[in-house]
């Protein structure tokens, strides 16, 4: 499988930032032909982004459930999609934690995007206090169970396992940690929707980098990585990159 790396820039962009999306949007094509690659970014920067770069792939970090209505604050997956987005991300972490959402909310924010047409990108995660439990695997299969639509496949779905302590801590878990994970994510995704369960790509994100990319790439069901501090910067994000070139 083409390995996928996502940069996620979470609160961090305004238009100044411009220039470095486009850097690293020009960075990125380098590497399209063997790497898979997207920058989800704030949805203020979208349309002004996509004008600039109708070519790279970028996309929101949520959006809501509805096409419309009396939802102060938030962006729809038309709204993203209209400004030019091509994917997004929902149940991050930060906003399952930080915003309370549910595996429900994430369920009906993936089928409204992926209505629209958007690729997809569910996160999933224990925490530390789960993990030290012993309840990892339970609680991130169960995230995957009831976050993942029904109609999930391969073409616009793929799954983010982020150990929510590996997060902008610089740590991250053992490599056999990650096997175990990815490998039980891969086998539920089999189980569920048959052989195209194979090929729905499985991120690993929390603290990747330079340095350890080559090393997460390298293990067993890790088909990518969502990348937050490291991808601020083309020159943080280049060497991730060239690590999933050379791991295929
Ligand atoms: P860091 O790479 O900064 O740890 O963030 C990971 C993340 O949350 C990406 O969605």
């Amino acid at each position: 499988m083409r390995k996928y790396i996502v940069g996620n820039w979470k609160m961090n962009g305004t238009s100044a930032d411009l220039k470095e999306i486009e850097a690293i949007a020009t960075m990125s094509t380098s590497y399209a032909v063997s790497v898979d690659s997207a920058l989800c970014i704030p949805a203020t920067l979208i349309d002004r982004a996509t004008s600039r770069l109708p070519e790279f792939n970028l996309g929101g970090q949520d959006c809501h459930m509805n096409v419309s209505g009396a939802h102060t604050g938030c962006v729809s997956a038309v709204m993203l999609s209209d400004a030019g987005a091509t994917l997004t991300l929902v149940g991050h972490s930060e906003r399952r934690a930080g915003q309370n959402e549910s595996d429900a909310d994430i369920r009906g924010k993936a089928t409204a995007a992926q209505v629209v047409g958007l690729k997809v990108i569910i996160c999933v995660g224990e925490t530390l206090e789960e993990r030290d439990a012993g309840q990892a695997l339970d609680i991130v299969l169960g995230q995957v169970e009831k976050s993942v639509p029904d109609n999930a496949a391969s073409d616009w779905l793929s799954i983010a396992y982020e150990p929510v302590w590996a997060i902008g801590t610089g740590r991250i878990p053992d490599d056999s940690d990650v096997a175990e994970m990815h490998g039980a994510i891969r086998e539920q995704l089999v189980g569920r929707f048959g052989a195209d369960g194979n090929n729905i790509s499985i991120l690993y994100g929390g603290s990747m980098n330079g340095e350890n990319a080559a090393m997460l790439l390298a293990i067993p069901n890790v088909d990518g990585g969502l990348i937050g501090g490291a991808s601020l910067t083309a020159a943080k994000f280049e060497p991730i990159l060239a690590a999933a070139a050379k791991s295929c």
